[in-house]
């Protein structure tokens, strides 16, 4: 393992007190590539000078671009494909028979990243749209990053990303290219609202939820943090909801708020009567 550096400390509390993200000694290869590289943007010859700058400066653009530097934002379209079969196949038909058509159908995608996940749920939404008449239907996106959320809102992706994960007929259908970058319809933009939220706020203030995705975050965060982001998540949701979790992420031994369903890796009923949405595939 590397020796630890003089900076480490001070850098794990404060990725730990900002967003919960846990730096074990291991990762400190990662602390080293992707730190580097703002240590020179900002004209630092090496991380502990711009450590060192952030400990005397209190410079608060730089401490969260150290922060935000420090997540990770993979994303793809329509990941691990499953959960997204699920909510349509599943999910759609059942609130449709549950919902009155002056119930709006809240859908939030926690850590939305560069907005794949919230877009995926969008194609699937508008391509049912006949389906779906006279729901209202709110898909609300949130993230810790800024600099993520304001890529996401553009709704602007590579080749490369467009690449991963999203059928042809997809693409073709609800992006426009632009040189070398694609740029999602803007009635596919229009359906999500993208906001600012860290996880380990005291209070989300987003009123309640009949689906919720929060994939692929819970496994950056320790056991307390982790315990404490579920009780919000499950406050955050109505009675008969759906919750989807990454596939390697699980709630055993964090809450007892959530049941898994047997069909579904990933997916959590929020009861454990025959009253939830995805009874169906219990
Ligand atoms: C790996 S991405 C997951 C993206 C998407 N959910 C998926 O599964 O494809 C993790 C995201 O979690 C966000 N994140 C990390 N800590 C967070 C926190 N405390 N509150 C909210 N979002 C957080 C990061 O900014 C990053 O965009």
């Amino acid at each position: 393992m590397p020796q630890t550096p003089s900076y480490f400390e001070y850098v794990r509390n404060l990725l730990l007190d900002r967003s919960g993200l846990v730096v074990t000694p291991e990762k400190i290869y990662l602390l080293e590539s992707r730190l580097l590289p703002l240590a020179f943007q900002h004209g630092f010859k090496d991380i502990a000078g711009l450590i060192l700058s952030l400990q005397t400066q209190h410079n608060e653009s730089l401490t969260v671009a150290v922060v935000e530097a420090m997540h990770t934002h993979e994303s793809l379209f329509f990941r691990d494909l499953a959960p997204f079969k699920l909510f349509q196949e599943v999910l759609l038909p059942q609130l449709l028979k549950r919902r009155h058509a002056d119930r709006k159908i809240r859908i939030w995608c926690a850590a939305c990243s560069t907005g794949q996940e919230p877009f995926s749920l969008a194609m699937i939404l508008a391509e049912e749209a006949e389906r779906l008449k006279g729901l209202k239907i709110e898909i609300v996106a949130t993230d810790v990053s800024h600099s993520i959320l304001s890529r996401a809102s553009k709704g602007v992706f590579s080749q490369f990303e467009v690449q991963r994960g999203l059928p042809v007929a997809k693409l073709i259908k609800h992006f426009t290219q632009e040189g070398e970058k694609w740029r999602i319809n803007s009635d596919i933009l229009n359906m999500v609202q993208f906001r600012h939220v860290n996880l380990l706020d005291e209070h989300y203030n987003l009123g309640k939820f009949d689906v919720v995705f929060c994939r692929n975050v819970l496994i950056y965060f320790d056991l307390e943090i982790k315990a404490k982001v579920m009780a919000k998540i499950s406050h955050a949701m109505v009675e008969d909801g759906v919750l989807f979790l990454g596939s390697s992420e699980s709630t055993i031994g964090i809450t007892k708020d959530f049941w898994p369903v047997k069909a579904g890796r990933g997916v959590y009923k929020h009861t454990d009567s025959e009253a939830s949405l995805a009874e169906e595939i219990a």
